[in-house]
């Protein structure tokens, strides 16, 4: 079976293609690294440095007749969303859709779609279930939510997975979304810390635990909406201590004010997934923070030129 990953060469989806040739399956992925690095991606997958607006992806359905597709290409910073809504437009909404289209004409399988957590917006009651209602509070959120009304409306055999904050090796450490990494590589650094709020609450899952739900969904092909979560809430300052404890780091963090419009907790429900696709979290946030902080003690990231 061949496997179509968009956005292969990104943080969660090399975990993905990993995952995938792990479990024999043939994988070709597309990705415009404007956040992905070659040097994530395996060395035998064949990749085509290729926007998901381009034209030419057509050629690449055409000739590899994919039977699924894993769809994770997407702008991912919520501060450059709000700044330029029409990226995410022109890649979140406009890309997402004429993957669809292709998806629908070259009879692909079935359709995973990454979507966020930050769909549901505030919640109004904890933990968030997939019938919580959806509140875009940026324009990243509002173009998942946009995404997957798309998605819905097209008639194709599809998956939404609304991944919580995901983390582990590979990870940008320069971006805004990954805490965890941030604070290891501060850490591992000898740099200062700072934490804005310290009491707002997360769900963090480990992307290996991510990857193997992607390949589940195309595996059972399963349809439907589903939350990828630990289920777990953890504090960010409960995961300061972990991760000082983790490296042997003593250095007191600065304390800031919580940042305007941030969400003060957030937990989702994930028995929807555990029921359907008979999946978990296998890694505690202690094993995959020992695995990340392993990885950023001891490789240096690819820097490679973007575009
Ligand atoms: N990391 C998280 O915590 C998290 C949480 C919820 C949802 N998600 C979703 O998971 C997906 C993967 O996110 P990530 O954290 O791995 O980010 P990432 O930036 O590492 O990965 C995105 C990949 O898509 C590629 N890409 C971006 N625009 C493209 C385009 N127009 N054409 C082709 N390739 C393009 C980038 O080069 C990159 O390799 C995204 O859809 C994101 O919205 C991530």
């Amino acid at each position: 079976m061949k496997v179509l990953v968009t956005g292969g060469a990104g943080f969660i989806g090399s975990h993905v293609v990993e995952e995938l040739v792990n479990h024999q399956y043939e994988v070709v992925l597309i990705d415009n690294l404007v956040t992905g690095f070659l040097g994530n991606v395996l060395t035998n997958v064949k990749t085509y440095q290729l926007d998901i607006n381009n034209p030419e992806i057509e050629f690449v359905f055409d000739r590899e007749r994919p039977d699924y597709i894993i769809h994770l290409a997407a702008q991912v910073s919520v501060t450059a969303s709000m700044k330029d809504p029409l990226l995410d437009l022109q890649t979140n909404i406009i890309g997402t859709v004429k993957l669809i289209t292709l998806a629908k004409k070259y009879n692909v399988k079935n359709f995973v779609f990454a979507s966020s957590a930050a769909v549901y917006g505030e919640p109004t009651y904890l933990p968030i279930d997939e019938n919580h209602s959806l509140h875009a509070l940026s324009f990243y959120s509002l173009s998942k939510c946009s995404a997957e009304k798309y998605i819905g409306l097209y008639g194709l055999n599809s998956c939404i997975l609304r991944f919580s904050n995901v983390y582990g090796p590979r990870q940008n450490a320069d971006g805004e979304a990954g805490v965890i990494s941030i604070f290891i590589n501060k850490l591992v650094q000898g740099g200062e810390v700072e934490v804005f709020g310290g009491c707002q609450t997360r769900d963090f899952v480990y992307v290996k635990d991510v990857a193997r739900a992607c390949r589940l969904a195309i595996e059972g092909q399963h349809n439907g909406v589903y939350n990828i979560s630990s289920g777990i809430e953890t504090s960010i300052k409960e995961l300061l201590t972990y991760i000082s404890d983790a490296i042997g780091d003593a250095t007191i963090p600065v304390y800031k004010p919580i940042r305007v419009g941030e969400i003060e907790r957030s937990v989702l429900d994930n028995s929807k997934v555990s029921q359907a696709f008979d999946w978990r979290a296998h890694y505690s946030l202690s094993e995959g923070l020992r695995e990340t902080i392993h990885y950023y003690s001891t490789v240096s990231r690819p820097k490679l030129p973007m575009n």
